[in-house]
Parts: C-alpha cells; structure tokens; sequence
C-alpha cells in the first residue's frame, strides 16, 4: 500500500455534477425548442388550416348554389323572368366577397401566389360574364343569355369549383403532414427523455461507485496510517521503559556499589586515625558527600523505574509511590483500594503506574490544590484506578501542548483497556482507568 494520500474525490464529484448538468441543460433546451415548434405546428397550421377549410367549404357552397341557379335559368324550367334571379347572385356575390376576403387573411403557408391570383382572376372572370348576362337580360334577349350561361358562364364556375376542391384538398394534405410532424416529435421527445435519463443514471452510478471506492481506499489507508502510528507509539513506550529501567539498574548496581564502597572505604580510613588527627574531619565531609550522592543516585534510579514494582508488584508500588508523593509535594492523598489484587503482569503494572505518576503530577502543576484523591479496585479479570481533584478542572478546549494526557492514553490503548479524563460536576477533574487483567494484560 502506498502512503501518498489518494487525491480527493471532489474531481470526481465534479465531473459527475458536470456531465448531470450537461445533460439536464441540453435536453432542456432541446424539449423548449421541441414544445415552441409544436405550438407553431399545432395553433398555426393545424388550426389556422382548419379555419381557412371553413371557408373554403362555404365559398365552395355558395358556388354550388350559383350552379343550381344558373341551371334553373338555362333551363328556363320556372316562369319567372331572368331579372329575378339576381338579388339572389347578389346576395351569393356578397357571401362570397366577405368569404374570399376572410380566407385569404387565413391562409395557409402552402398556398402559392400563383394559386391565390388565379383563385382572384377567374372570380373576376366570373363576375364580368355574370354581368354581360344581366344585360343580356336587361336587353330582353333571353335566348343569347341562356347560351352565356351553358357555354362561358357556367365553364368558369366548374373551373371555380374546381379550384376550391383542389385548395380544400391541399390544406387537408398540410394538416395530415403536420400532425405527422407533432407525432414525430413527439417521440423524439420521448426517445431524448430516455436517453436523459441513461445518461443522468450512468453519470450517478459512475459517480457514485468512485466515490464509494475511493472513501474506501481512503479508510483503508487511514486504518493502515492508524494501526502503524499505534504501533510506533507502543515501540516508543516501551524502548522509553527499557531504557528507563536499564539506567535505574545501572545507576542503583553500578554507581549505587561504587558510592557505598568509596563510602564504607572512607570510613575504615577514618576509623583507624585517632580522634582529632588532621584530616579526619575531612575524610569524614568526603565521606558525608559520597552518601548524599549515593542517596540522590539511589533516588533518580527509583524515579526512573522504581525497583519495588518488580520486586513486590503493583499494589505495593502505588502504596510506595503515594508516600513518595506526600513527602515530596506536600499534597494529601486519600487512598482507597477495594478488592483483592490477582497476579499483575509486568505490562500492566508498569503503565498503570505511570498513568498515576503522571495523573498526580497534573493535579500538582494544574490544579492548584493540597488535596487529591486515589481510588483502585481490583477484581480477577480487571482493575479501575481514579485520580481525583477538587481544583480548577480541565480547560474547556484541549491543550495543543499537553502530551501527558496523550501518552496516558496511549497506554491505556497498549493495555487494551479505556482511559476517560472527566470535569468533575462540583469543580476538578477525575481520570479513570480500566484494564483487563489476565491473559491479554500480561503482554507487551
Ligand atoms: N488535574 C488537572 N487539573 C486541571 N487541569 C489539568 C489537569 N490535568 C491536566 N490538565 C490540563 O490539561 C492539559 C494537558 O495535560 P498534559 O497532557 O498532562 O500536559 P502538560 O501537563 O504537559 O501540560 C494541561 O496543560 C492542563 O491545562
Ligand atoms: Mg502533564
């Protein structure tokens, strides 16, 4: 495994938010511009056709009328005379002025300017014979009336007829393709809709599976980075423990034997001089000095490691330890122990023993107090330990400098056990410590 930490997922999630918002902004822009041509196709074409078609069919049903009419009078099938028939062509006339007018505001796109003109000139045509037949009429020639009707006249309204069917048919033909038109996008709206959400899901997962892998990776290597610095914090305690005890034995064995045979030596030579002989009283300073060294190396060999711990276990230690204490702080401690201390391994001792130490040296530099309390008990398969005070209490923010409390729980985590630093509710703080005994507190 590597120790370069893995980039942060943040590009992923970036990209994946990138390709979602691609998506999502084109296909909106794509379903606006679809929906703005289907209003075009649906309320331009298909309904302005079908307006256009209505008055289409109505000019188309006055022509027919003209034709029923033209027919009766060539016919001459009624008495009346022709001159009657024209209030009706008339009033047709002005139907179809107002219609034609009416249709040509509606419409369609497909209509040619050529179709529209020719639609204008052969109703102009119409009229103009119309016209000669009314004077015809007028004139009182009926016969030459009747051949205008059967030869031009009703020529020019079958070509009008005529003429309205094919524009009829050809806006039929423009709507059936416009509604063809709005089916196909219709479901090429569909089909991007489809093809949206393929891409948003694949951006999702694709995202998503980066992510999940890469946090992964992230705590596997940060539970690799965590077991190894744990690891290296136990190899740290425990070199700092050996050395500590190497150099208490040495200090005690070497040193210690040294000072007591200069000073057992110095005392022999001071034995045989006679009372008052010049340089007694010097032989016996030098041997008075060789003693206080000898106590003070006697004194930096126990702080270092105190040999009672190996010779009498724990227990003893703490009992030894808290009169220390007294002696040397001032501060009073009230100890209380409960239940029957089993068998302690060396392990579990050593650094039960420094958390003390460095739980009471606290209460000492921190809590500005001259009281402290001490509470152990004992059961077969773990032990608890309370240092208490009554004092100032722990700050609020942790200090950045302490590393006492850090190496308090460093070993408590080497013991398998739990360490808690608690602000006591009346002021002052307590530490309690548990760890298991037995098998697993006999390691390490
Ligand atoms: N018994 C206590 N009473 C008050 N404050 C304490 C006590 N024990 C620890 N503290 C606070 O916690 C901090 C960290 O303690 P520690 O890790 O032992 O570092 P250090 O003793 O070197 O400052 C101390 O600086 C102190 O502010
Ligand atoms: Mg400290």
């Amino acid at each position: 495994m590597t120790l370069m930490p893995p980039r942060t997922p943040t590009l992923i999630q970036l990209l994946g938010l990138l390709v979602t918002l691609a998506a999502v902004g084109s296909f909106s822009v794509f379903t606006l511009r679809q929906v703005e041509e289907l209003r075009r196709l649906g309320s331009d074409i298909v309904d302005r056709n079908r307006r256009d078609s209505l008055q289409l069919i109505r000019i188309q049903d006055d022509v027919a009328q003209l034709g029923l009419a033209l027919r009766d009078m060539a016919e001459g099938a009624e008495p009346y005379p022709m001159e009657a028939y024209r209030p009706q062509f008339q009033r047709l006339r002005e139907d179809l002025e107002n219609a034609l007018a009416l249709e040509a505001r509606l419409m369609p796109a497909t209509r040619t300017e050529a179709q529209q003109r020719l639609l204008e000139t052969v109703f102009a045509r119409f009229w103009t014979v119309v016209d000669e037949l009314w004077l015809l009429a007028s004139e009182g020639k009926p016969e030459a009336a009747r051949a205008l009707i059967r030869t031009r006249i009703e020529a020019e309204r079958a070509t009008l007829a005529t003429l309205i069917s094919r524009l009829l048919i050809q806006n039929n033909e423009a709507e059936a393709a416009a509604v063809e038109e709005i089916q196909a996008i219709h479901a090429k709206v569909e089909r991007n809709l489809y093809y949206l959400l393929a891409a948003v899901l694949a951006a999702i997962l694709i995202t998503g599976s980066l992510v999940i892998w890469h946090d992964r990776r992230m705590f596997a290597q940060v539970s690799h980075l965590s077991e190894q610095r744990k690891e290296l914090a136990g190899q740290v305690i425990r070199v700092q423990e050996d050395l500590f005890r190497t150099l208490a034995r040495e200090l005690h064995d070497e040193f210690g034997q040294v000072l007591t045979a200069v000073g057992m030596m110095l005392l022999r030579v001071e034995r045989r001089l006679p009372e008052g002989a010049p340089g007694r009283e010097d032989l016996r300073e030098v041997r008075e000095i060789a003693n206080q060294t000898l106590d003070r190396v006697r004194g930096m060999s126990q702080m270092l490691h105190p040999p009672v711990l190996d010779d009498y276990g724990l227990e003893r230690s703490i009992e030894w330890y808290l009169g220390q204490f007294e002696k040397q702080t001032g501060v009073k401690v009230h100890y209380q122990k409960s239940g029957v201390a089993p068998w302690i391994g060396d392990a579990v001792a050593i650094h039960m023993y420094r958390i003390l130490q460095e739980s009471l040296n606290n209460v000492v530099r921190h809590a500005h107090v001259t009281e402290a309390w001490v509470r152990v008990s004992y059961a077969p398969e773990k032990m608890e330990m309370e240092i208490e005070d009554h004092g100032t209490g722990l700050p609020e923010k942790p200090q950045e400098s302490g590393l006492g409390m850090i190496g308090m729980r460093e070993r408590a985590e080497l013991l398998g056990g739990r360490i808690e630093f608690r602000r006591r509710a009346g002021g002052g703080t307590v530490v309690h410590v548990e760890a298991p005994l037995g098998v697993k507190g006999g390691k390490g």
